[in-house]
């Protein structure tokens, strides 16, 4: 195989993958694995929200929280009783003890997790 067809395949088998993980945060992982994770300004609304809305929401908003475990995440209450209740890191973690999320496959990127580690720390607050 020459080199430019080479690429050519490894870009389109990057391309169905991004396709098939349907999820910003898996693609956010793969895309920047080799940037140093910034956790100095961490927000509720602009580092996490969107991240749980990508990557939660469709199990964890109101409407569908009843069929899933009963956690609601869509909002700021919601998302900060799961988070400092102890089961959200030990579930994005995928830890032993913890149903590991998100169940529908993936893991959240290890700066996502971070973040929300480093926001909890902070004292969840609402900002
Ligand atoms: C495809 C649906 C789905 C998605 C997506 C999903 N969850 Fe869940 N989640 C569930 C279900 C179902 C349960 C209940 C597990 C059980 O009781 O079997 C659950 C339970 C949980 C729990 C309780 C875990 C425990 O061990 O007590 C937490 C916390 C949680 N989810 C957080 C998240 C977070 C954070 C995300 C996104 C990163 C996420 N979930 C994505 C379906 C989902």
């Amino acid at each position: 195989m020459t080199r430019k067809l080479f690429y050519l395949s490894l870009l389109i088998s990057v391309a169905v993958a991004g396709c098939y993980y349907d999820t910003s945060e898996e693609l956010y992982s793969a895309a920047n694995q080799n940037i140093v994770c910034d956790t100095s300004a961490v927000t509720y609304s602009v580092s996490i929200a969107p991240v749980i809305n990508a990557s939660c929401n469709s199990c964890h908003d109101k409407t569908h929280a009843a069929a899933n475990g009963n956690v609601t995440l869509d909002d700021y209450s919601h998302f900060a009783a799961v988070a400092t209740g102890g089961r959200l890191m030990g579930s994005i973690r995928q830890q032993p003890g913890y149903f590991a999320m998100p169940n529908n496959g993936g893991r959240l990127s290890d700066c996502n997790i971070a973040i929300i580690q480093k926001w909890i720390n902070m004292g969840a607050p609402n900002n």
